[in-house]
């Protein structure tokens, strides 16, 4: 039995979809676990350029088993169109994804409070408007519809019917026109029959697997500090991003995990509203910026940018239970004089070198200043290759984290990584 769990140990936007490509080759499941098509997953092949939302970053490797869990959301226009465009582009096979019954669909509803509320609140949060946190809110408010439920159109339009009738008033309250349930089917129908082939129980799939002893890699979205419950709460998805959400969001038990990857990159990036204390808002922040091309694969918003922070990895190592990382994105850290990372935080209570989650606002980074490096890392395929100071950085990244790094990304093409352990191993 062979599970491994591939997380974001930041705000996103770590390089998941690069490293879950890689990982791919020597796996024979992806499973996307939580999430919707707020993700923006980056696959680069050759001269190729996919940004996969809820297809899973397995697809590029036919052959391989894709399965869009129960713990997603899924926009049934986007997926098919999805689809499409992965056919067009030559994967075929993406005709063969699986996607859970239980999973629950993001409807023209969601999307429309999403973004009337993101209108009414200036952008507080800065959500990606694909109607994600609604949908969910309707989960676990009972009035949710999942994908096994657009098999009986019959009682579709009831069920869309109470779910608006839940909504109205919102919808009201935020100045909107409350939609009639008949339209709202009309509107998915041209893809229900799309989708409907591909429903079945993943859960039982992924659990065959893994006990017919094959590899099956768990793809999370978002990133540990985005998770609804562990999080920078209130400035959270709303989703289990972190690896236990892959035990709940794909329904196998945590015994079938083996291994949990943690993708950092080596320094940090946020979209959208809500705490960041080692943000750049100078030119080194610009200089992220642009060499590491950090701009939204999703809304294309610029991402904000600052440096590394180690106490925020700690906590992700913890609540994930952290085996290995994979460090991404070394390479836009050449030329940098020096590097300032956050070793601890000054707070209220005294210095800690612990990640104070609830109390940033009155808190502040401690920095310690490493060396940079002028050389190319690009070329490297090998931990001893990179210059001196480069390794240093990634060892300091290492010891934060408690675990070592298995993969380190030197760009974003597929062969520019040094891939040190067999991750499934
Ligand atoms: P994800 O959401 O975690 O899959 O990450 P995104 O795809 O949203 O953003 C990561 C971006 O960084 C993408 O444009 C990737 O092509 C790119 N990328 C991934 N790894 C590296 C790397 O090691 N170096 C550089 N320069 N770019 C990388
Ligand atoms: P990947 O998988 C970065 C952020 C949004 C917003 C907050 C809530 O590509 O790493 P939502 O639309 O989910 O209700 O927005 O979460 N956000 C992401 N930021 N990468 C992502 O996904 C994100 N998905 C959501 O910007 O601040
Ligand atoms: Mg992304």
């Amino acid at each position: 039995m062979s599970g491994v769990v591939i997380v974001g140990a930041q705000w996103g936007d770590e390089g998941k979809g690069k490293v879950v490509d890689i990982l791919t080759e020597h796996a024979d499941m992806v499973v996307r676990y939580a999430g919707g098509p707020n993700a923006g997953h980056t696959l680069v092949v050759g001269n190729e350029k996919l940004v996969v939302r809820l297809v899973p970053s397995g697809i590029l490797r036919a052959g391989k088993e894709c399965v869009l869990a129960q713990g997603m959301v899924v926009d049934l226009g986007r997926l098919v169109s999805e689809m499409d465009e992965l056919k067009t582009k030559g994967h075929a096979h993406v005709e063969r994804l699986r996607v859970s019954d239980r999973a629950h669909a993001i409807l023209p509803y969601h999307i429309l409070v999403d973004g009337l509320r993101e209108h009414k609140s200036g952008g507080a949060i800065g959500t990606t408007k694909r109607g994600v946190g609604p949908c969910y809110e309707d989960k676990a408010r009972r009035v949710g519809i999942t994908l096994g439920m657009l098999r009986d159109r019959e009682s579709l339009e009831k069920r869309v019917s109470a779910a608006i009738e839940a909504w109205a008033p919102t919808i009201r309250d935020l100045g909107g026109e409350v939609p009639l349930a008949k339209d709202v089917v009309e509107a998915i129908e041209p893809f229900r029959a799309r989708v409907l082939p591909l429903l079945t129980e993943t859960s039982k799939l992924v659990d065959d697997a893994l006990r017919a002893g094959k590899r099956v890699v768990f793809e999370g979205a978002q990133g540990t500090l985005l998770d609804v419950d562990h999080g920078t709460y209130p400035f959270v998805t709303s989703s289990s991003a972190a690896a236990g959400g892959a035990c709940t969001g794909v329904g196998i038990g945590p015994t079938r995990i083996q291994r949990v990857i943690g993708l950092v990159k080596a320094y940090c990036t946020r979209v959208g509203g809500g705490p960041f204390p080692t943000e750049l808002n100078d030119a080194n922040g610009e200089r992220l910026r642009k060499v590491g091309d950090e701009f939204g694969a999703v809304t294309g918003r610029p991402r904000r940018c600052g440096w590394l922070d180690l106490p925020a990895l700690r906590y992700a190592s913890r609540i994930n239970g952290l085996s290995s990382i994979a460090i991404t994105k070394l390479d836009v850290l050449t030329g940098f004089d020096e590097l300032k990372v956050c070793v601890a935080y000054k707070t209220p209570s005294g210095e800690t070198q612990d990640f104070p989650i609830d109390a940033l606002d009155v808190s502040t980074p401690i920095y310690k200043t490493f060396p940079g490096w002028k050389e190319q890392l690009g070329a490297a395929r090998l931990l001893d290759a990179l210059p001196e100071t480069a390794q240093a950085y990634v060892r300091m990244i290492e010891e934060a984290a408690g675990c070592g790094a298995s993969i380190v990304s030197v760009g974003y093409r597929r062969d520019e990584t040094i891939v040190r352990v067999d991750p499934f191993v």
